[in-house]
């Protein structure tokens, strides 16, 4: 069956080439192949099926929505399912945390809402200018790739990708270097030939760029500088956002306040769509209808992340993500322990093998995938291993997937 896609597909697909089986089914933190053959899923499609494939409470809402004939599509009309989803967002998310934020959903991709971010942070500043960081990851756009670190997928723009100004994440320099001395400086320097930006523009933890976790006192420390020279303070929580760090936001216990906030991916609950930004409400400068998009209104998304933010009102939930993360923390830091060539990074249930060495890790990625086991490589040249599981695998599967994990990689590093 391979052949129709190698025959048809463009060469641009990725994944495919790295897990050569044509999957069929899926439950939680498995697949099945054509063939029958069951995999464990450490990849939970990039960070979008937190709560696993085809959950049965969203699956039942989605079915009976269907059933009734709910509207699918509405562009930004208002809808009973956006209703349903907004009610649920304020009350079980942003109410509980004293938050404050309007909601803009965008094009349903994470790359759509960062373009929206970036355009207001520059509608609002006057100013054309963004920083981001050194193996940041935003999405593919013009505006979104400009801020993106990734060289492969910079140089496939075409086009100059400006009005960026690059600096060292945390950790990037080496453990405890303030990355943000010379930024700092210039920005306090008439004379330096750098303009305040528009906007900073950072994840807490930068999951494609390799499971970077920055420390809170350096996040703090790019908000300070934000506010110090009138520029937004963005966190991108597409990918880390919605639970996957033990909290809902990943920056909730780091005393961040952002204007902005990106999340997409997670939120359509069902691997369904969905995209938005949480703007604090002094800063929602948009006029209507100025960044628009045909797909914002994706009602199915809305109906399964209305239901998926039921696992947030379970107060046992996030404590039992961060008890299936120390799991893994242990089974990776015994691993990590009998070799020195490796490092691991992680917060909460993204974990980030370093390999230093990116063939080495597609190497481990082969022999997982070889012994049913679905993960991916990250970070500069692939070398990290991203260990990132639904957020609700069974603790039995969990350590079934580290068991081969473990043994793939001893045995790459055996050869
Ligand atoms: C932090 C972050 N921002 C933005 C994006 C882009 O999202 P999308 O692929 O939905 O456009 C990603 C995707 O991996 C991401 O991890």
């Amino acid at each position: 069956m391979r052949e129709i896609f190698e025959r048809h597909e463009s060469e641009v697909r990725g994944y495919c080439r790295t897990w050569p089986a044509v999957f069929d089914k899926a439950k939680n933190a498995r697949q099945t192949d054509v063939d029958g053959r069951s995999y464990v899923d450490f990849f939970a499609g990039a960070g979008v099926l937190n709560f696993g494939h085809n959950p049965e409470p969203l699956k039942r809402a989605l079915v009976e929505y269907l059933e009734a004939d709910g509207v699918a599509h509405s562009l930004d009309t208002y809808t009973r399912a956006k209703a349903r989803f907004i009610e649920r967002f304020v009350t079980t998310i942003l109410e509980p945390r004293g938050l404050d934020y309007r909601l803009q959903f965008t094009g349903p991709t994470g790359t759509n809402a960062v373009e929206a971010a970036l355009k207001l942070a520059r509608k609002i500043t006057g100013r054309a200018g963004v920083v981001s960081f050194t193996n940041g990851f935003h999405g593919m756009t013009l505006g979104a790739l400009a801020i993106t670190g990734n060289g492969l997928h910079r140089a496939a723009a075409g086009v100059s990708l400006d009005h960026v100004t690059r600096v060292p994440f945390d950790g990037y320099l080496g453990p405890g270097v303030d990355t943000l001395a010379a930024l700092r400086r210039q920005l306090g320097d008439p004379s330096s030939g750098l303009t305040p930006p528009a906007a900073f523009v950072v994840e807490t933890v930068q999951a494609e760029g390799g499971v970077n976790v920055a420390r809170p006192e350096w996040l703090r420390a790019v908000e300070a500088l934000a506010r110090e020279h009138g520029a937004l303070f963005v966190v991108d929580d597409i990918q880390v956002g919605c639970g996957r760090t033990g909290r809902y936001f990943s920056f909730e216990d780091l005393g961040l306040d952002p204007d902005v906030v990106v999340l997409a991916k997670g939120i359509g609950g069902y691997g369904l769509p969905l995209a938005m930004l949480l703007i604090k409400p002094a800063r929602d400068a948009w006029r209507p209808g100025e960044h628009t998009g045909t797909f914002r209104g994706q009602c199915l998304s809305m109906i399964a992340g209305a239901e998926a933010l039921r696992y947030f009102e379970d107060p046992a939930f996030l404590p039992s993500v961060l008890a299936k993360g120390r799991r893994a923390d242990e089974a990776l830091s015994a691993l990590v322990d009998r070799h020195e060539s490796l490092s691991l990074r992680s917060k909460g249930m993204i974990h980030g093998i370093d390999f230093g060495d990116g063939a080495l890790a597609a190497r481990a990625c082969a022999e997982a995938f070889a012994r049913g086991l679905i993960i991916a490589t990250c970070g500069p040249g692939g070398r990290v291993l991203k260990v990132m599981a639904p957020l609700t695998i069974e603790d039995d599967t969990l350590d079934e997937g580290l068991a081969i994990l473990v043994d793939a990689i001893e045995a790459t590093l055996a050869r």
